[in-house]
């Protein structure tokens, strides 16, 4: 045993980052029903593929391309798609602003990249993945 106190204690030390991050975690647990939340996630993988297909479509400098697939995939005409509707009613007040600024912030980036200037498409990107950040930081569903 003693023998084994230095390793011991290095796994020890390892973990302290870990279990004083999950202390840490003040985001709110909302709580789903099972299918809502495998719902939700299974729209949150879409939205991180959505950035990335946007940002590929910027790198080669097709904007119409970035600002159509932000609009269905992530702007106000995704919401029927998501089943928004169903979801909202589980959601907090707070949790459902979030939601809706980051639709609004997805369509106004849309309405940019349409007018075909990268700086400014890029600055209101930042606005949708800042969105996206605000509410992981306060919400979490397991
Ligand atoms: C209204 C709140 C909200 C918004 C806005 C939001 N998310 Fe999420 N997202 C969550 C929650 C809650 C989880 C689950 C966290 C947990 O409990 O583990 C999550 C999980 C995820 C996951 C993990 C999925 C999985 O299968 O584990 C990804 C990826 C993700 N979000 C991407 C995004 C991206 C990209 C955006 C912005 C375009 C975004 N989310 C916007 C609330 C949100």
């Amino acid at each position: 045993m003693l023998k084994n106190l230095p390793t011991f204690s290095l796994i020890i030390l390892l973990m302290l980052p870990g279990i004083s991050a999950a202390q840490n975690d003040t985001r709110q647990l909302v709580r789903l029903p099972e299918m809502m939340q495998k719902h939700m996630l299974s729209n949150m993988r879409d939205h991180l593929a959505t950035i990335n297909e946007i940002l590929q479509k910027m790198a080669k400098g097709e904007l119409p391309a970035a600002a159509d697939i932000a609009e269905a995939h992530l702007g106000m005409s995704s919401l029927d798609k998501h089943g928004a509707s169903h979801l909202v009613k589980f959601m907090p007040e707070g949790m459902r602003k979030a939601g809706t600024s980051m639709h609004h912030a997805a369509s106004r980036f849309a309405l940019k990249a349409q007018e075909g200037e990268l700086l400014p498409a890029y600055r209101a990107l930042s606005a949708v993945t800042s969105s996206c950040v605000a509410c992981h930081s306060a919400y979490r569903i397991r």
